[in-house]
């Protein structure tokens, strides 16, 4: 099902939230392309603007994490690389079968269902972290 970034993801750093926001919107625009077999092109588009999205977004989150010498940093990082791994085998399934209701279902599992759990689980505890070290900014 398609959600809207809220609130209650916020993780009170407003940079990684509007980073955060963009990520749903690209994940949302992967969703239409494949559901409504826009063409190849269109796909292989908002796939890239994803991935593109991502990468962008997670050096973001690595750089602040390692400003604050976050200790779960290298753990992070591989979810970060396994996040880019899976969508490399979205691309292939699409590749081979073409657009589907389930590859779109499977985009937005893996993209947008992946974000929401990886905020809760993950950001959360560096935001966390960053707020007990430096509570100021
Ligand atoms: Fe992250």
């Amino acid at each position: 099902m398609l959600k809207e970034w809220s609130e209650d993801f916020s993780i009170g750093i407003d940079v990684i939230d509007e980073q955060h926001k963009g990520f749903f919107d690209a994940a949302h625009r992967l969703y239409d392309s494949i559901l409504n077999c826009e063409g190849e092109k269109i796909v292989e588009e908002s796939v890239e603007f994803l991935r593109d999205y991502a990468n962008q977004h997670f050096q973001t989150e690595e750089a602040f994490m390692a400003k604050y010498a976050y200790p779960r940093l290298e753990h992070h990082k591989k979810l970060h690389i396994e996040f880019i791994e899976t969508l490399d085998m979205l691309v292939d399934d699409l590749n081979v079968f073409g657009p589907s209701q389930h590859l779109a279902d499977r985009a937005l599992d893996i993209s947008q269902e992946w974000l929401i759990h990886h905020i809760t689980d993950e950001d959360s505890q560096y935001a966390q972290y960053k707020k007990q070290k430096s509570p100021k900014n």
